[in-house]
């Protein structure tokens, strides 16, 4: 204890003259410190216990490592026999841990969110700092970047504390700092899911249901989180919308947004349009997006389809990805965007932006909301849909234009811009060629069959079982090849299929993309081969070398379109003597 603490006790110890003898020292210090907890006793006297515990990283790994959690959250015991652990990992140490169990009765997984444990005390100082914080937080706020943000609460949060005079132990400080951040910075309830970086999409189905998440691991499994206030379920709702600059209630109950950390979010409000209350999906942002090599890693492509991709992109053949919800069509149409040659110009359109690209000459678009009364048409003030945004893109002489996903009438100026040379990418329900058919041709889309011509590619997606394992796979590429005047047919052509009971990729033998380049760059069969196979190394070079920054990847591909030669000589140079060292 420093000298010039307690003054009063500093005397008291001195005039006993037993600064040599440490043993007798301490002995005034703890009598120094029993008088100072009676003193505490006596004018605060629920103030928090005697024994401090230092918080240090290393005392928190120990605990950590016996899989008991942290000083700051511990996590319970689980005394019903017929209740396994599956899985225990940290999302925020440590703070926040993830313990997914497996009831062998039920046959059921739950996700169990295990965060601080407060007192009741606890809590109630926590809402107390909280409701003042509500009343405070001014204008200035909303303007302020989660870093600043992180700094003004914790300060508030101190000069709450200093102003009331209230002391805390530091442990319990955390805690409430831990919820404080959550609640104000992060995304409350559902923060620490959302930091989950296994976790892809959070739903909640409406009041008191748990929230479902869909786990990397364990797929589709309930949570121990649930919102059983319809109030509080409402408010947050429509606080998730603020969060995607969008409004969300009764008289516009449904939503769809992007956060500006860019999670999808799509929302219905109170009982309006789903019968058991305000529901929500939030897709995760991935923060580096999905790149061929993943692809590959995934087995959801082989290294041959990406080269195949790769020279068709190049030549500027257009395709839509087909597939069903979440079967990773918007991933596999950014990682084939990465191929884009530098240089192109490019414009994208989504209604919530998904796709990240590495490239410089990109104008990203997305579509807005508009506001007040829906006219003649069905239109808000201010709107502008996919429609606008296709037609607007086709004055910006683009060389490429990807949509992130087609479904109304912005299709058929997609497929007007393919007919006048451009290229366009594009994901869309449907599970097949012929079901992506019949939705082009039929209402709302409205498209000609001649004009479906002009779509060079159908990449089919899908989400299968392989054993027991739930993964995503190109199902096919399939080539359009022509039109039949007579039969009214489009004519195609399957360049790979995936079998799904050896789970492999299949070349069935014929690629009119390949007859179009040897024709263009007038290349023999031998050397247009040499040249897929060349892709092909470098892809497989990549997933060798676990290449999956997209900006990495994108310098390779460069470095490729710069000195062919010199990048595959490089390369395979690599891949012979197992180097390890990465770059373009
Ligand atoms: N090939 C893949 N392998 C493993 N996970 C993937 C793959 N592709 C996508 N994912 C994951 O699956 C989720 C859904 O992916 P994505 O958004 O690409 O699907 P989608 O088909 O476009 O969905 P939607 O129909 O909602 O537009 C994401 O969380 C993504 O990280
Ligand atoms: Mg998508």
């Amino acid at each position: 204890m420093a000298e010039g603490d307690h003054s009063n006790d500093a005397e008291e110890v001195s005039s006993k003259g037993l600064a040599d003898d440490f043993q007798s020292e301490s002995k005034v210090t703890n009598r120094i410190r029993d008088s100072y907890l009676k003193f505490l006793r006596k004018v605060a006297p629920n103030r928090a216990s005697r024994v401090r515990i230092p918080v240090g990283e290393i005392a928190q790994r120990v605990e950590w490592s016996k899989g008991r959690g942290s000083l700051i959250t511990e996590i319970p015991k689980i005394d019903d026999p017929s209740i396994e652990v599956a899985d225990i990992y940290p999302v925020v140490e440590p703070y926040s841990f993830v313990r997914v169990t497996f009831n062998k009765e039920s046959s059921e997984y739950i996700l169990e969110m295990i965060e601080p444990a407060l007192t009741e005390k606890e809590e109630s100082l926590l809402n107390l700092i909280k409701d003042t914080l509500k009343r405070t937080l001014g204008y200035e706020w909303d303007k302020l970047t989660e870093l600043d943000k992180g700094e003004y609460l914790t300060e508030s949060v101190e000069s709450y504390i200093k102003s009331r005079g209230v002391r805390i132990d530091p442990l319990v400080r955390k805690k409430i700092g831990y919820y404080i951040a959550r609640d104000f910075v992060g995304y409350g309830k559902v923060d620490a899911l959302i930091k989950d970086e296994n976790i892809e999409d959070i739903s909640c189905d409406g009041v008191g249901i748990p929230l479902f998440v869909f786990h990397r691991k364990y797929e589709s499994i309930k949570t121990s989180l649930s919102f059983n206030d319809e109030d509080l379920l409402n408010s947050y709702v429509v606080a998730l919308g603020q969060r995607c600059g969008k409004q969300i209630s009764v008289s516009s109950p449904i939503l769809d947004g992007t956060t500006p950390e860019g999670h999808r979010v799509q929302a219905t409000y109170s009982r309006e349009v789903t019968t058991r209350g305000s529901t929500f999906t939030i897709r995760r942002f991935k923060e580096k997006p999905f790149t061929p090599v993943e692809l590959v890693k995934y087995g959801t492509a082989s290294p041959e389809m990406i080269a195949y991709f790769w020279l068709g992109v190049e030549n500027g053949e257009s395709a839509i990805i087909a597939g069903g919800t979440a079967s990773g069509k918007t991933a596999t149409l950014n990682s084939i965007a990465l191929f884009i040659p530098p240089g192109a110009k490019i414009v994208t359109m989504e209604d919530t932006r998904e796709i990240n690209l590495p490239h410089d000459n990109w104008i990203p678009g997305a579509t807005r909301s508009g506001v007040g009364e829906r006219d003649a048409n069905g239109r808000l003030a201010g709107e502008i849909d996919m429609y606008d945004l296709v037609r607007a893109s086709l004055r910006q002489r683009p060389n490429y234009i990807i949509v992130g996903e087609v479904r109304g009438k912005e299709t058929y100026i997609m497929f007007q811009a393919m007919a006048t040379g451009h290229t366009t990418y594009s994901t869309m329900h449907a599970d097949s060629v012929k079901s992506m058919v019949n939705r082009l041709e039929n209402p709302p889309i409205n498209c000609p069959r001649i004009l479906l011509t002009a779509l060079r590619n159908v990449v089919i997606q899908t989400h299968a079982r392989v054993g027991t394992d739930l993964v995503r796979r190109i199902k096919q590429v399939i080539e359009i090849v022509g039109f039949e005047p007579e039969t009214n047919e489009l004519i195609t052509n399957t360049v790979y299929d995936w079998d799904q009971a050896t789970d492999r990729f299949i070349y069935k033998g014929h690629s009119f993309l390949f007859d179009k380049i040897m024709e263009m760059k007038s290349l023999t069969h031998d050397e247009m081969m040499e040249e897929f196979n060349r892709r092909t190394d470098i892809v497989k070079y990549m997933v060798q070398k676990d290449i999956t920054d997209h900006r990495k990847i994108w310098a390779l591909i460069n470095s490729y379109y710069k000195d062919q030669e010199k990048t595959i000589k490089r390369v395979r140079r690599e891949m012979e003597e197992g180097v390890t060292q990465v770059g373009a």
